[in-house]
């Protein structure tokens, strides 16, 4: 069973030297110093609220401690615990190897060799089929980005920042609550019907495959989503096209798997997308049957009329507009 437990602030604020925050993305995470704790163990703790008035923050609080606190996977951020003195703190294992997002896209990080980015792919398959169908309470994370996975020591990809996650029911049911996350991987469902499901995280995973693959941000400056300059690619056979540039070596059949699961991913009807079981099963499968998967002409004509992938160059402001219509929430 997962267990977490409440740290003191004088314990962490003395761990880190009094929580001198990172820059940037990472100004509300502090790693503690080596040996500073007394089991030796390195931790990364999130600050959540800098004003007590703050009710958002309270909730991405409570909804944090509440998702990651009941999961305990390898590809999923452990938490050790949280404490409520002064401020809102969640405390984590430190993932030493910082985010996916870092590696992709920091002027001075070497390229990720091709293995690795596969097993990275594979790693967060995993962690997402766990949360959405193997954990004791079913979740979608809703903000299946590069930023929110992290690395640990050993480069296992793992799922963090459960601020947006939902409990899912446990019973399969068609969808229903408001979507949050960044709208360069949002589902065309949000767009039309304002609607989540498990199948809007395995759209977020599709564009992270294409993410990964390339080494392209999900929307560059040119501010041309990489889903609109990935389409072509993949609805023709130059699927090498799509490999980041700086990779002078990749395994050719794990490329046509990849990309064959990334073109089902973002499909725009979620009932024609895999579950993420059937993510796994088209990875590690013997033999992969395009014809299994092949929609009947009137979906795909269904498909084109709701859904373009340039209604996303167009669009500015994340989030803004996210329109609810069904009467309740999922959970
Ligand atoms: N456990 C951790 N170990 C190492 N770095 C972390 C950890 N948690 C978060 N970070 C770093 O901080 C960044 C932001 O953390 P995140 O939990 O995603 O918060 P935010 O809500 O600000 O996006 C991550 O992208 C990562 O670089
Ligand atoms: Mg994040």
């Amino acid at each position: 069973m997962p267990s977490w437990r409440c740290f003191s602030y004088e314990e962490f604020n003395k761990a880190t030297r009094g929580f001198h925050q990172g820059n940037g993305r990472e100004r509300r995470i502090c790693r503690s110093v080596p040996g500073e704790l007394e089991d030796g163990q390195i931790i990364a703790v999130k600050r959540l609220t800098s004003a007590a008035s703050d009710e958002h923050k309270e909730k991405e609080f409570l909804t944090e401690l509440g998702t990651v606190g009941h999961v305990r996977h390898p590809n999923v951020t452990a938490l050790l615990g949280c404490c409520i003195d002064k401020d809102l703190y969640l405390v984590f294992e430190f993932s030493s190897h910082g985010s996916l997002s870092s590696h992709l896209h920091d002027a001075n990080s070497p390229p990720i060799a091709w293995t690795l980015r596969y097993e990275i792919i594979v790693g967060t398959a995993r962690g997402l089929h766990y949360l959405h169908k193997e954990c004791q309470r079913r979740i979608i994370h809703r903000d299946i980005k590069a930023s929110n996975i992290l690395l640990s020591a050993c480069f296992q990809p793992q799922i963090s920042d459960f601020g947006l996650a939902k409990w899912l029911p446990s019973v399969d049911s068609p969808g229903c609550s408001s979507y949050r996350g960044h709208i360069w991987m949002l589902a065309p469902e949000y767009f039309t019907r304002g609607i989540v499901d498990e199948k809007t995280d395995v759209f977020a995973f599709g564009v992270l495959i294409l993410e990964v693959i390339s080494g392209r941000k999900p929307v560059d400056g040119s501010h041309k989503s990489l889903l609109s300059w990935a389409k072509p690619y993949l609805n023709d056979v130059k699927i090498e096209m799509l490999v980041d540039a700086r990779l002078e070596d990749y395994d050719f059949d794990q490329l046509k798997r990849l990309t064959f699961i990334a073109s089902l991913c973002i499909r725009a009807s979620p009932s024609w997308r895999p579950s993420m079981l059937e993510v796994l099963d088209l990875i590690e499968g013997s033999h992969v049957s395009p014809e299994k998967w092949e929609m009947p002409e009137v979906e795909v004509e269904e498909e084109d009329e709701l859904w373009s992938f340039d209604d996303l160059d167009e669009c500015d402001t994340p989030t803004s507009s996210a329109s609810t219509i069904c009467s309740k929430e999922a959970v």
